[in-house]
């Protein structure tokens, strides 16, 4: 991505006249010519990797479905934790109940389709004093468990969402390190909501306009919330004030709320559509960074039914003439078959296992609170190596919520 831009913004040295410095040009790029195949780019979020009842929910309509070029998939969210192990969400990613998703990623990936993880978010954790943010001793302990997550598995990229205070010096130390490690290819994309890009109000404490002139060519994009507050595209307003800040638009992936109950700050379809068109009124047609959604799984219009309808329909606001391609053999679905069937095995055992445990948790409460009242209460034992077997029927026949059979196209 760096090297087309760069060659881009040289031919246009080339084009216009009285460029004044290749420094200021990149701020300021002629949005008409063609600059980057990738561009405009549609990013979606996987954080809810299960349905309630602990069936995994997949991730292949969003390339088996008509009419959706899907550039970046973010799963999310890993957690760093203070004398702990990475989580992702609630468990160690290696856990079998994701084994549907990395199987699936792996697959949008030979679709064209780039894996990112996300780390960080709502959950604060991973970038304290005693986590990312610490001292060079401290850094080193857990960013190398964030290392050894990204290789193992075979993740693209790394959506950095700071949603607590950290420094200038720790951001940069962070990014150049992921750069450093995993090569000039690897995307780092940052989440910051999107008025910290305008000198608003930010959760990262750090400055962006001063990341990107720290590590312009280490960053790939920015996923700008805009939502819950932080602005809104229901007109140019926020468009036109990245730009008089200084951003190459493109850098910045407009992101949306995918639905009422994940944000506050939904815009509807037509709209957006709206915005987009002035925007590339008054920009250029090039100048869209491409749309982001937080998150896959209970999408509008057709929410948990039918997720992938929004990014169709981002798609056809997007670009119309673009989409990804997937080959399913007969062998590979009966593979994914039975991987959702472990997946939502575990996932199940999981859910079994917390709420016995919460159950234990609770009964011993009461005794304390009660013997103190001079009143008895028994906790039935429950040995934890009973846990797991006990409630997990032998034959897990779970209904598929995804027909992979009928995906076989190769
Ligand atoms: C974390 O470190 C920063 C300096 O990097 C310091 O200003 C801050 O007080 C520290 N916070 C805690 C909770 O130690
Ligand atoms: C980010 O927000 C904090 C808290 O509101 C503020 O103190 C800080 O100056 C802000 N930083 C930037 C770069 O805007
Ligand atoms: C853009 O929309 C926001 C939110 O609806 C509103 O506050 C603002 O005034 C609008 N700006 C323009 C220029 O219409
Ligand atoms: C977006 O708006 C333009 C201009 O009104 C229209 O031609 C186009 O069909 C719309 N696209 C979608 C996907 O609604
Ligand atoms: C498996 O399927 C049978 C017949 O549909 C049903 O009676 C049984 O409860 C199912 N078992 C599980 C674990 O879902």
């Amino acid at each position: 991505m760096r090297q087309s831009l760069l060659y881009a913004v040289s031919l246009l040295a080339n084009l216009v006249a009285a460029v004044p410095s290749p420094e200021q040009e990149v701020s300021r790029i002629d949005y008409k010519l063609p600059l980057n195949p990738e561009l405009p780019r549609l990013v979606l979020y996987y954080q809810t990797t299960h349905d309630s009842s602990g069936r995994p929910i997949s991730l292949l309509p969003l390339v088996t479905e008509l009419g959706i070029a899907l550039t970046h998939l973010i799963v999310c969210s890993f957690h760093i934790q203070e004398k702990g192990v990475i989580h992702l969400n609630d468990f160690p990613p290696h856990q079998p109940m994701f084994y549907t998703l990395w199987k699936e990623t792996a697959i949008l990936k030979k679709s064209g389709v780039k894996i990112l993880g996300m780390v960080g978010g709502a959950a604060a954790g991973s970038y304290r004093n005693s986590t990312l943010g610490g001292d060079d001793s401290t850094f080193e302990y857990y960013y190398g468990q964030l290392r050894d997550a990204i290789q193992e598995y075979e993740l693209d990229g790394l959506d950095i969402d700071v949603e607590q205070p950290m420094s200038q010096a720790k951001i940069n130390r962070l990014i150049r390190r992921l750069k450093y490690d995993f090569g000039s290819n690897f995307i780092i994309s940052l989440a910051p909501v999107a008025s910290a890009l305008h000198g608003g109000s930010n959760l990262s404490g750090f400055n962006y306009l001063r990341l990107e002139a720290d590590l312009r060519h280490k960053i790939s994009f920015y996923n700008a919330q805009l939502y819950n507050g932080f602005g809104t595209l229901r007109n140019m307003s926020v468009i036109d004030r990245f730009y008089k800040f200084g951003w190459d638009l493109q850098k910045i992936v407009l992101g949306q709320t995918t639905s009422r109950k994940n944000a506050f700050g939904i815009v509807p379809f037509d709209e957006l559509n709206s915005t987009l068109v002035a925007m590339r009124d008054r920009y250029g047609q090039n100048s869209i960074g491409g749309i982001m959604g937080w998150e896959y799984f209970n999408s509008e219009p057709f929410g948990t039914e039918r997720p992938w309808r929004w990014a169709q329909i981002m798609t056809a606001i997007l670009r119309p003439w673009a989409r990804v391609k997937l080959s399913i053999t007969h062998q590979k679905a009966v593979g994914l078959v039975e991987t959702w069937m472990e997946s939502s095995r575990a996932r199940f055992a999981e859910i079994e296992r917390l709420r016995v445990l919460e159950r234990i948790k609770n009964c011993q409460e009461a005794r304390r609170r009660n013997n103190a009242e001079g009143m008895v209460i028994y906790c039935r034992p429950v040995k934890p190596t009973t846990l797991v077997s006990a409630v997990v029927p032998d034959v897990w026949n779970m209904t598929l919520n995804v027909d992979y059979m009928a995906m076989v196209n190769a």
